[in-house]
């Protein structure tokens, strides 16, 4: 059973305020904190470097976090390269495919700038980016079957997205880019560890550690089905097998994407985090947030002057106060219950200004949110549109 009165325990934050922000950064529970803590204070070391028991140690706790995502995610840890978050593991994509003049990737118009700006990008590379548009906050599998050409190499798509919590219908995508031969890549940021997520039918999947897997800031991973169309974008030490001044070999991968010393005691963080979203599971997590999804869209709904552009049972609720700036709403919350949201545009402005130019106010549930926070949330909406 789902127990949050124990859950709220693991993070001594949420004593102090209404944190509705989750969907930009999750508060990090106290194992994961305490997982960071014992790393410094009982055996700091770098990576897969030196023999001595510290390092000897650190590697083991490092690479016991791969073996964790890899038995959440259902597959095989080799898969897995660590990242600092969603964005750059999109990136190590972006940069590591080896792009002819010509070649064609398919984005949408629902992405965070996480998965539109690496693509945007390679358009001064001469490779054509086609944007499929969005109702919505939907993109219709239609448009991409009409989209695709024989030069198309990759679709990359966001799972859930940030502005709107509107779910993609990627399945049907996967099978639609799969079939014209393209190779597909999911943005799992909203997703991963939010609701039942199973990577293993996808090319490439960014996951960031500090959101749903309630890791640390500067923690996140690539899936990569098959490294063979992936070159390594920063080189340096932790990834070669011999040098020479002539040249080097690389180890395989993952360790190969890995240059350079990581995050360790993030990564070690996140090992414990991963721990506890296994516990509450992720199906529980789901549906505890969809019910605080619906009873905040209920609320703010019935409350006049309020417009809410998120479907009903999102745990992400963008809304706004009409006539009223998103920002000065944020603020107002703030300062009358100290609750957390975001306002504006949040790092996806095609979708967010199609909504509203100023953008949106936005509450983004966690695991760790009550019912009664998401009560004072809908009261405190409802005295600020009263009080104009
Ligand atoms: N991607 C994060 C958000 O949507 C930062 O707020």
């Amino acid at each position: 059973m789902y127990d949050l009165s124990c859950l709220r325990d693991e993070f001594p934050v949420l004593s102090g305020c209404i944190y509705l922000d989750s969907a930009s950064t999750s508060q990090t529970p106290k194992r994961a904190v305490e997982a960071m803590c014992a790393y410094f204070y009982e055996y700091a070391a770098n990576h897969g470097r030196g023999s001595h028991h510290l390092a000897r140690r650190t590697t083991e706790e490092y690479e016991r976090t791969r073996e964790a995502l890899g038995r959440f995610l259902g597959v095989d840890p080799g898969h897995l390269v660590f990242a600092k978050n969603a964005t750059d593991a999109i990136n190590m994509v972006a940069c590591g495919t080896c792009w002819e003049q010509g070649d064609e990737v398919i984005t949408t118009a629902v992405e965070h700038h996480a998965n539109l700006l690496p693509w945007m990008a390679l358009r001064g590379k001469g490779v054509r980016v086609k944007i499929l548009p969005q109702q919505n906050g939907i993109v219709d599998p239609a448009d991409l079957q009409d989209a695709l050409s024989q030069r198309t190499r990759l679709v990359a798509v966001t799972h859930v997205t940030n502005v709107l919590g509107t779910v993609q219908p990627v399945e049907e995508m996967t099978k639609i880019a799969h079939d014209a031969g393209a190779h597909i890549l999911l943005d799992a940021a909203q997703s991963a560890g939010h609701m039942p997520l199973d990577v293993r039918g996808f090319d490439f999947v960014a996951l960031p550690g500090h959101k749903g897997l309630l890791g640390p800031q500067g923690t996140g991973a690539l899936y990569v089905a098959d490294y063979s169309d992936l070159s390594v974008t920063c080189h340096g030490g932790g990834i070669v097998g011999e040098v020479t001044l002539e040249g080097f070999s690389l180890l395989p991968p993952p360790a190969r994407f890995e240059a350079g010393t990581p995050n360790i005691p993030g990564v070690i963080g996140l090992g414990a985090a991963i721990g506890l979203v296994g516990e509450l599971g992720v199906g529980e997590i789901h549906r505890h947030e969809t019910r605080l999804g619906e009873q905040a869209w209920d609320g703010l709904s019935s409350i006049e002057g309020v417009v809410v552009y998120s479907p009903k049972g999102s745990p992400v609720v963008s809304f706004n106060i009409t006539g009223m700036n998103p920002d000065d709403c944020a603020s107002a919350l703030d300062l009358r219950k100290g609750i957390c949201v975001r306002s504006g545009l949040h790092c996806a402005h095609p979708l967010a200004s199609s909504l509203n130019p100023l953008g949106t106010v936005r509450a983004s549930m966690g695991c760790y949110t009550t019912p009664e926070e998401v009560a004072v949330f809908v009261e405190t909406v409802e005295e600020i549109a009263g009080s104009r």
